[in-house]
């Protein structure tokens, strides 16, 4: 029974947050509208994070930045350990991604998107000192069936047996990468399809979980931040998530040991975030199979966002017009 007194309210971020939060990823998406195809991915970026920042300070909440991104490749970023909202409000965590796709971005490539992911103060897995994290991600049918530690051709077959498919129907999800090679061969010598991700595996995740898509897992190494992200989502989508640092060098690996985390490990969704009562907010910069990106419509902009909320299990989709003229100034020629 979820409690409904004044302090309660207060104290946790309730469903009003998420749609404060949409505000932001539409502001940071639409931002990063003039850097679509241009070439500069950190210019899209900075673009998205300054838009993200400014919109988060208005917001009622006080929420510490436990994921940030950028530290990878020296992009902008809003920092980890940033104190973010207007601290009048429930003390949470957030993990920031101002673009999950900043290459996708600068090239004009689909999926690009804007997200927040936000839970109660304390409850996040800070793995910032951990680039990598090895992931599987499924929908419902997954749990207690999938299992990241064995063979890609064995969790493929038990997922198919579980969502009554043929294993010739499953389709699976991994990031482009050289790293993936072999992982790659072992999905197709399974019998399954790949589908192969330029980036953004946070995408990639939820699509696997949501329900009605083409997606059955996705599966492979990605962003640490990427996955604690994904974990908000997925545990409004009732689906499963496993993660497991993969550190590149053995200084990595000793930072992570001296923050505190675990190698050899198996996270689950509960404790890559340890709460129920977690929040993401997503908004397509360009388009993509989970959300539509930024458009124009004559004096219109025109956003499409997804919300998700753990502890309602719901998945919301947020069609926003905005008048360009707000947004744009004089300037109404920018190419959205
Ligand atoms: P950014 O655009 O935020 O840099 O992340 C894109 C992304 O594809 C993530 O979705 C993914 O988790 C990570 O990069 C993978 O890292 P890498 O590009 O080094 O393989």
């Amino acid at each position: 029974m979820v409690s409904t007194d004044t302090a309660t309210l207060f104290l946790h971020p309730d469903r009003n947050l998420a749609m404060e939060l949409v505000r932001a990823t539409e502001a940071a998406a639409i931002r990063a509208v003039p850097f679509i195809g241009r070439g500069d991915k950190n210019a899209a970026d900075k673009a998205a994070v300054d838009a993200m920042r400014a919109f988060l300070g208005t917001v009622n909440f006080d929420g510490v930045v436990v994921i940030g991104e950028g530290e990878k490749d020296k992009a902008p970023m809003l920092y980890n350990g940033e104190h973010v909202g207007n601290g009048r409000g429930p003390a949470c965590d957030i993990a920031v991604d101002p673009i999950d796709g900043t290459s996708l971005t600068a090239a004009g490539r689909q999926n690009a998107l804007s997200m927040i992911a936000v839970a109660d103060r304390g409850s996040m897995l800070d793995a910032s000192s951990v680039f990598y994290m090895d992931k599987i991600v499924t929908g419902p049918e997954g749990i207690g069936i999938v299992d990241i530690r064995k063979p890609i051709g064995e969790n493929i077959r038990a997922l198919a047996k579980a969502k009554g498919k043929a294993v010739e129907e499953m389709v699976v999800a991994v990031l482009d990468r050289p790293r993936h090679a072999q992982l790659i061969e072992d999905i197709r010598a399974a019998g399954a399809g790949t589908r192969l991700l330029l980036d953004g595996d946070v995408a990639g995740g939820i699509n696997a979980a949501r329900y009605e898509t083409r997606i059955d897992i996705c599966v492979g190494t990605g962003g640490s931040p990427e996955g604690v992200a994904t974990a908000c989502a997925i545990k409004a989508l009732g689906g499963l998530i496993q993660g497991r640092l993969a550190p590149k060098t053995d200084e990595e690996r000793q930072k992570g040991l001296d923050a505190g985390l675990q190698f050899d490990y198996v996270y689950s969704a509960d404790e890559l975030v340890r709460s129920e009562n977690t929040f993401f907010v997503a908004t397509g910069v360009t388009d993509g199979g989970l959300v539509d990106g930024v458009r124009r419509k004559g004096p219109i902009i025109r956003t499409e966002s997804i919300v998700l909320r753990a502890r309602s299990g719901t998945i919301r989709r947020v069609i926003a017009d905005h008048l360009a003229e707000k947004w744009l100034g004089e300037d109404v020629s920018l190419p959205l």
